[in-house]
């Protein structure tokens, strides 16, 4: 049997999120400041050192990675990376997640490398709304990247939902007929407060899960679905519809208790929570070290005792954690 990752408080890290670039052609208001810098290139992770991480995770028994940015998809590279994780032993799951614009390009290549699951931030449906929240985005383009994926063969799509009040709170509803009328999943995500964000009040746009489920149930029954995820999403099901109601929820009901997942930063900070900075220098070792996984493997593994038990995020308004989320791996 290959080596487990455990950490100190008896959880399974089974789950990698792989951050690609912290770079975006988004701007989103929750997740990046408007004047927002990159880093420069000799800083980022090259494909080769990203797939090596990969293949050392999965060889230390990780059976699910997720790539993520930034916006993944703007990644010179992209496809090269995703068919050489594609091609590893002892995953499966093998995911992304998205703003979608960049679909309708990539969406057959990810499939034949190997990706079946891509979860697509979608915060609003009305063109205007959705450039004020994404500061850059073009709501035409991720409909048709939506559908681009669903041509290539993609069957299990996830739209993840930021919701803030005052913004798109009043488009829950709505987001729920397109997620059922697309045949695909949906999440309503609690915003955290990552990074200083500096057109609006994190404390005054806070919007509870349980205000949107409560909006939903009153058109929708919530079934709670049987199948339960080590994650973050409570999934619920509809009676009339295929599609899954997720809820991410770091604020009003903690899942640090049952977290199999770690984090590696563009940089090649292995990031042992998200809320907390507690993290390993991957980098150091792979430009020390070149191409050697043994090495990688023992880094990866000494790491495990520094993973915190939980998060401490609050709604009032503070910065907890200075790094964006682009810089996180969302
Ligand atoms: P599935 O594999 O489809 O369940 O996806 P996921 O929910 O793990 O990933 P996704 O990239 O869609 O993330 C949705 C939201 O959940 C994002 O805002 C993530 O930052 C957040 N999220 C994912 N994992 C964690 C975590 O360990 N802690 C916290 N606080 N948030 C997380
Ligand atoms: N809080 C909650 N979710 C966020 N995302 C980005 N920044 C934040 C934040 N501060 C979400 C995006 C995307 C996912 C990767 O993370 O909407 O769906
Ligand atoms: Fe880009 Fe995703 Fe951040 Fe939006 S949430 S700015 S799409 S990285």
């Amino acid at each position: 049997m290959s080596e487990q990752l455990i950490d100190d408080f008896g959880r399974r890290v089974r789950y990698v999120r792989l951050s690609v670039t912290d770079r975006c052609d988004f701007r989103c208001v929750y997740c990046m400041s408007e004047e927002m810098t990159f880093l420069p290139r000799a800083q980022v992770l090259s494909i080769e050192e990203l797939a090596l991480v990969a293949e050392a995770f999965t060889q230390l028994g990780v059976e699910k990675i997720r790539l993520t940015g930034g916006e993944p998809l703007v990644r010179r590279g992209i496809n090269e990376l995703v068919e050489r994780i594609g091609e590893l032993p002892g995953l499966n799951d093998f995911t992304m997640t998205t703003n979608g614009a960049g679909l309708r390009k990539h969406a057959d290549a990810l499939y034949q490398g190997g990706l079946r699951r891509l979860n697509v931030s979608l915060d609003s449906l009305d063109p205007e709304r959705f450039r004020a929240l994404t500061r850059t985005g073009n709501l035409e383009k991720v409909i048709d990247g939506i559908r681009a994926a669903q041509e290539a063969g993609f069957r299990r799509i996830k739209l993840n939902a930021v919701i803030l009040k005052g913004r798109n709170d009043d488009e829950v509803l709505d987001l729920v007929e397109f997620a059922r009328r697309e045949g695909v999943d949906i999440s309503f995500i609690e915003e955290m407060p990552l990074g200083d964000v500096s057109d609006h009040s994190r404390a005054e746009t806070f919007c509870s899960s349980d205000t949107v489920q409560a909006l939903i149930e009153a058109r929708h029954p919530l079934i709670p679905s049987a199948e339960t995820t080590p994650g973050p999403s409570r999934y619920f099901r509809m009676v009339d519809s295929t599609s899954r109601i997720g809820f991410i929820s770091p604020h009003s009901h903690n899942f640090c208790a049952s977290c199999n997942r770690v984090r590696v930063t563009v940089e090649g900070r292995l990031l042992l929570c998200l809320g907390n900075e507690h993290s390993v220098d991957l980098r150091a070792v792979l430009r020390r070290y070149p191409g050697d996984i043994e090495a990688l493997k023992a880094a990866i593994i000494a790491a495990m005792p520094l993973k915190p038990e939980r998060h401490h995020f609050t709604t009032d308004g503070d910065v907890q954690v200075v790094r964006f989320m682009n810089m996180t791996g969302g």
